[in-house]
């Protein structure tokens, strides 16, 4: 609640006032006061919207070098199109991340239409709580404080040789293995490739 009251550039009476609102809204029960708790409880999303061009998916899949048996995550999926570019193409699984619910739901909806539903799973999640476990390549287009604060969870959960790959933004000093300059919507961007093996610091 409290985050969600920053995130919409509240102060602290601004909070307080929130808080008040929502336990009135419970108190007064009914389909209203629940729907505003779940609004005022819900997690804005870190990044907003804004889908990787096609051109760029065809680009990563190259560089990620998907194959047969990966298990390709997109932590802050969007509507899915490089899991399912991924799985389509490759004959890899999927997983697709987002905390918006809209996004998974296109994401579910565009996968139905390119027949490969059952090849992926959706997860209308928070990342940051996702188990990346099993994850062979994951990838990311997300803010570059988000890929930082990313960086401790990436070490901890992946295994060595799980190849992360982020578009637009670097992992500060973590040094790209490989970097592949792309045409994106609004210029040349970056696409950085990086594999966990060795420790190298977090
Ligand atoms: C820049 S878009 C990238 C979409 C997709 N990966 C692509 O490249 O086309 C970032 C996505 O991350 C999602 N997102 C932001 N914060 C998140 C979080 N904490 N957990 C899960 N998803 C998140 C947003 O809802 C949005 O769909």
């Amino acid at each position: 609640m409290t985050l969600f009251a920053q995130r919409l550039g509240l102060g602290r009476i601004g909070r307080g006032l929130l808080i008040v609102l929502a336990l009135c809204a419970l108190a007064a029960g009914g389909d209203a006061g629940q729907a505003f708790a779940q609004v005022a409880a819900a997690r804005a999303p870190d990044v907003p919207y804004e889908p990787t061009p096609h051109n760029v998916v065809a680009q990563m899949l190259q560089l990620g070098q998907v194959r047969n048996g990966d298990v390709v995550y997109d932590l802050g999926c969007g509507d899915g199109r490089i899991v399912i570019a991924a799985v389509k193409k490759k004959g890899a699984r999927g997983v697709c991340v987002d905390i918006d619910p809209e996004r998974i739901r296109e994401a579910r909806a565009n996968a139905a239409a390119a027949g490969v539903l059952e090849r992926i799973r959706f997860l209308d999640q928070d990342l940051f709580a996702t188990d990346i476990g099993e994850a062979t390549l994951v990838v990311l287009f997300l803010w570059p404080e988000v890929n930082l604060k990313l960086r401790p969870k990436l070490w901890r959960e992946l295994r060595r040789g799980t190849r992360v790959m982020s578009y637009v933004h670097d992992m500060g000093d973590w040094k790209p293995q490989q970097a592949m300059t792309v045409q994106g919507r609004l210029g040349e961007r970056q696409l950085y490739l990086w594999t966990i093996a060795a420790p190298r610091g977090r």
